[in-house]
């Protein structure tokens, strides 16, 4: 579906130019939005239909909307980037709109195609382009956050699928989703919560799946930590992910290990990213399980040289210890993250178009 296939609404005011540039300057996570959000209707008589731009701003729903009660949800995130000839693109939307409509069937909502999905993308853009950030420097991340979104709106309480959906996108200025950018972030390990079981929805990118995480994620911040990892749930040993990133080892061999995707964890586009890159640095990347008593084993004897989390939010972040009631896990030597810090700068240059983009991985928005 052609960009022009979304009908522009009334403008809204746009936000002038002096404040969206205070905000730009400082962004900070998820806090600003752009001035517009895209929107795509479904009903189970007439399907995808009224593509449109429309000012931002606060939805109506019925009280009895099913999304309010059933948490019938799931959502996306995708950055745009500014290259340094002012052009805006984005990073492998295909993997986005192919993970949403994984999760689509998970949540039993309709699917979405990938015109819709990248159209919807490039329809916002048209319109807010100039909220995307122009980094000052290699090191600045700064980039607009999108996210795609899809509500079960039928005001219906008996329990199954919606016939009325909506989906959105809606755009927030972004700098690192980490206070201290790559500083190595402390990570807490919950003795208590699971966040996904096999049969359930792990691998969806679904609202339940973070709301289930957030008892664990106030648990980590109780103890000083950004952010909390799982175990899976059968046997209480396999590490699985953060709470919304994926987790990497790295091994002074050079291997370099994440957990296998199973149905309790979310394919990070960023994750298979970072195994196609480390390939090319010469690293061995492996998928397979990994216990926390090899985590424990290999920080203590120096096998593993570093472990970093990732995700489109977060990119690549260093991880110095995890924590939990009955011990810190730290690495035996700190080297300061080389190979995290590499795999970082190759990610962000693609992105930025300061490397060539040899996989095809970028889209002009
Ligand atoms: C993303 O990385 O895009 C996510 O959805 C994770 C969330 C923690 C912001």
């Amino acid at each position: 579906m052609p960009t022009d296939t979304f009908d522009l609404l009334p403008h809204a005011s746009p936000t002038a130019d002096a404040i969206r540039e205070d905000i730009l300057a400082n962004p900070g996570f998820g806090q600003y939005f752009t001035d517009h959000m895209a929107h795509v209707r479904w009903t189970l008589n007439d399907g995808w239909h009224g593509r449109r731009v429309l000012p931002y701003g606060p939805l109506t729903l019925d009280p009895a909307a099913a999304v309010l009660h059933y948490a019938q949800e799931i959502f996306e995130g995708i950055k745009a980037y500014r290259h340094a000839d002012g052009s805006i693109w984005t990073f492998r939307p295909e993997k986005n709109a192919e993970r949403f409509r994984r999760s689509a069937r998970r949540l039993a909502l309709p699917e979405l195609s990938d015109e819709d999905f990248i159209g919807s993308l490039k329809a916002l853009l048209a319109q807010d382009h100039p909220w995307v950030p122009t980094p000052k420097n290699e090191a600045d991340e700064c980039s607009l956050y999108l996210r795609p979104f899809m509500i079960a709106s039928e005001s219906f309480l008996g329990v199954r699928p919606s016939h009325e959906v909506d989906y959105y996108v809606i755009a927030s200025p972004a700098a690192a989703y980490f206070k201290g950018g790559i500083e190595p972030v402390s990570i807490w390990l919950t003795e208590h919560y699971k966040r996904a079981a096999p049969g359930g929805t792990g691998f969806a990118k679904c609202g339940g799946n973070y709301a289930a995480s957030l008892a664990a994620q106030k648990e980590a911040s109780a103890n000083g930590c950004g952010q909390v990892a799982f175990l899976d749930a059968v046997e209480n040993k396999w590490i699985e992910e953060l709470g919304g990133m994926n987790l990497f080892f790295v091994y002074k061999d050079g291997r370099i290990a994440t957990p296998r995707l199973t149905d309790t964890i979310l394919e990070g586009v960023t994750r298979d990213s970072v195994l196609t890159l480390a390939r090319g640095e010469g690293l061995t990347p492996e998928e397979r399980p990994i216990s926390i008593d090899e985590w424990r084993e290999g920080a203590a004897n120096g096998e593993i040289t570093e472990v970093f989390a990732c995700g489109t939010a977060a990119v690549i972040t260093p991880v110095g210890e995890l924590v939990s009631e009955q011990e810190r896990i730290r690495l035996a030597g700190d080297n300061g993250n080389p190979i995290a810090k590499r795999l970082r700068a190759k990610l962000l240059d693609l992105q930025y178009g300061r490397a060539e983009d040899t996989h095809g991985w970028l889209t002009r928005l």
